[in-house]
């Protein structure tokens, strides 16, 4: 799948944020899937895809043997039931004016089909729980009379009502104070383990990464450079520009990782995402003349795929 963006000032000259991302998730047993990468990687426009919110210039995205653009009301409807999300920002999520309540109420009228108030409480009530609330401490209250972590937990309630097979999670603990992340990391994994959910959970905090997933994507600059594995990831990275993002963690001694170049955060290199060949090339210790014009093929590596030159063999 390919996305493009125009950039410059009149957004003429295009981009893509996402090139030629390509991969298949499997519901059983079901996992938690982390797409890990810089602020710029291509990560929130890869979410937007899947939930339909952008329309992509190249490829597709087939869930349950259906294409997703390509469905009709009812099969949005279903599609609306089966992937649910949470996002970064539980403020953006919630109308100020708007009592908390309504939101999950009209979920449970537009997902479930369950109109009357009386049938659709217990139901709400039981997702609170499972996030740690209740329906008495949520109801006819307004979003200033909660906290950012309970926020982010109604959140997860609303996107949990349905039951959704696939929950994607767009850096839903990286606004929270870090002494509430791990509760609310460990109310994904309870989603994997008690409903069953493949969740999509995307960050750019290496830690975070680790704590929750069973498998890992490393995206950059809109390519997944390498996939597989959590465990075998970080103990062995294949990529350059894996072993670089884990070396600048990892590297016990202070004095080399002071020389290690640190990865930029924010600005994004458009000449990177504009190459031909290999978007690491220029900061790649192995590059050889062939990675700055051709763009490295996904190899397999065991139950790995590596998007390197390296790895041909
Ligand atoms: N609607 C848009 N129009 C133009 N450029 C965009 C748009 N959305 C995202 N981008 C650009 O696409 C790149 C990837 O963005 P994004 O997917 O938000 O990255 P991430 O979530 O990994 O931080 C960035 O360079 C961003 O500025
Ligand atoms: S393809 Fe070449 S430049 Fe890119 S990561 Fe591999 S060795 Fe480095
Ligand atoms: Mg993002």
């Amino acid at each position: 799948m390919t996305k493009q963006f125009g950039y410059g000032l009149l957004g003429l000259k295009k981009f893509k944020a996402l090139s030629s991302v390509s991969f298949k998730l499997y519901s059983e047993p079901a996992r938690i899937f982390v797409v890990i990468g810089e602020t710029g990687s291509g990560k929130s426009t890869l979410l937007k895809l899947i939930l339909r919110m952008l329309i992509p210039d190249g490829g597709t995205i087939v869930y349950r043997g259906r294409d997703v653009f390509r469905l009709n009301r009812e099969g949005v409807r279903w599609y609306r039931r089966e992937v649910q999300a949470v996002f970064q920002d539980p403020y953006e999520s919630f109308n100020p004016i708007r009592r908390i309540d309504t939101y999950l109420y009209d979920s449970a009228k537009f997902l479930l089909n369950i109109k009357s108030r009386e049938e659709a409480s217990p139901i709400i009530d039981e997702v609170l729980r499972f996030v740690g609330l209740d329906l008495e401490r949520v109801r006819g209250k307004s979003i200033k009379e909660f906290s950012g972590g309970e926020l982010q937990r109604i959140s997860i309630a609303r996107a949990i009502l349905s039951r959704p097979r696939l929950l994607l999670a767009d850096e839903p603990v990286s606004m929270l104070d870090a002494s509430l992340r791990v509760s609310v990391l460990n109310t994904f994994r309870e989603i994997r383990d008690k409903l069953r959910s493949t969740i999509i959970y995307v960050t750019h905090d290496l830690a975070t990464a680790y704590y929750i997933g069973d498998e890992i994507a490393v995206m950059y600059r809109g390519v997944l450079v390498e996939r597989g594995p959590m465990s075998d990831v970080y103990s062995e990275p294949l990529h350059p520009y894996t072993k670089m993002l884990l070396n600048s963690i990892l590297e016990p001694d202070i004095e080399i990782r002071k020389k290690i170049k640190p990865v930029k955060l924010s600005s994004i290199e458009i000449g990177e995402f504009l190459t031909p060949g290999c978007k690491f090339a220029s900061r790649c210790p192995y590059a050889m003349p062939k990675c700055g014009s051709k763009e490295p093929p996904h190899v397999a590596v065991d139950e790995r795929t590596v998007m390197c030159w390296l790895y041909v063999r």
